[in-house]
């Protein structure tokens, strides 16, 4: 795999990645976390390549671990976001994108609102477009960075072992993501939502719905809680917030229902007391802040693996 040119101009989705591509992209983040845990945490490999993060939706973690990841590897990184930008004035998506393309940047990292953007543009530039969330669609680099932080936490061994998704899938790119990467790497993944929160076309998913939360705990290798994504729901597909916490909030018991030496995930950011207890996010089985790091790791991998394409890689 690491002798031959990487074949993919962009990662829209991780449909893209073959298994061994994507365990390509899990080494290659592993070899980079050793960077950031040096005192000097920069290295010039991809000095002279322009990184552009065009995040027309709101980011904490995405956006700021993609800067930072560029600048580590001595990439100049530049944003723009909706707000103070064009876009504002009506500028097309389209007529952005050519704009930030006649810059000459290597790679462009997108996150829209709409499903389907970062295709869009891929279709019509000739720089690398990485998607960082499309609408409900994708969120292929969410997804190999909670890949990564299994890999880490089960030594790179994913075959046999069982993840249970819980939360409001429905509106979840994540949730998407994470169903197709996992279950190409050998992970049974379960799933559990209120009815209204499933997905409409949930059983053609390579995944397993299960009825109650504690039948999705039990025995699980590790327990991804979504957030609930209020912003994306129409009214009337929950009773009520108090109610959906009494009933759905992950907690203490369901771990204690897991594997032993089971883990929990959420991709951030939390709704405490909603979807998953305060006690069970700060628990010593929380990755929350591992997944962050790994976010890091996984997206300096993407940056060098996309931004040494068209040119080879650049001194390591
Ligand atoms: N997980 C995730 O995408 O977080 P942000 O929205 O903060 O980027």
């Amino acid at each position: 795999m690491s002798d031959k040119p990487w074949p993919h101009k962009d990662l829209l989705d991780v449909t893209d990645l073959t298994p061994s591509e994507a365990l390509h992209i899990l080494r290659t983040a592993e070899q980079f976390q050793e960077i950031n845990a040096r005192p000097i945490k920069k290295v010039p490999t991809l000095r002279g390549k322009s990184v552009v993060l065009f995040f027309a939706e709101d980011s904490t973690r995405t956006r700021l671990s993609f800067d930072v990841a560029g600048k580590r590897l001595s990439a100049d990184t530049f944003s723009l976001s909706k707000s103070g930008s064009s876009m504002n004035k009506g500028e097309t998506l389209k007529d952005t994108a050519l704009t930030l393309q006649a810059m000459s940047p290597d790679i462009i990292v997108i996150r829209h609102s709409s499903s389907g953007a970062a295709a869009f543009l891929a279709q019509r530039l000739e720089c690398s477009v990485v998607n960082a969330g499309d609408g409900w669609h994708a969120h292929p680099t969410q997804a190999l960075l909670d890949a990564f932080t299994l890999y880490q936490q089960w030594g790179g061994n994913f075959a046999g072992k069982t993840v249970s998704i819980f939360g409001d899938i429905a509106h979840s790119r994540v949730a998407r993501s994470n169903v197709m990467l996992l279950s190409r790497l050998g992970v049974n993944v379960r799933l559990f939502a209120p009815r209204t929160l499933l997905p409409a076309h949930v059983s053609t998913w390579p995944a397993t719905v299960c009825h109650t939360l504690e039948e999705a705990a039990e025995g699980a290798d590790a327990l991804m809680c979504l957030r609930l994504q209020l912003e994306r729901q129409q009214a009337g597909l929950l009773p009520d917030l108090r109610e959906y916490a009494t009933r759905f909030c992950l907690g203490q018991r369901h771990l204690a229902m897991a594997a032993p030496g089971a883990v929990i995930m959420h991709p951030g950011p939390i709704n405490r007391g909603i979807e998953i207890s305060s006690e069970l996010a700060d628990a010593p089985q929380s990755r929350i802040l591992d997944q962050v790091a790994a976010g890091v790791a996984t997206r300096m991998a993407l940056l060098f693996i996309y931004g040494s394409r068209s040119s080879g890689p650049a001194e390591t």
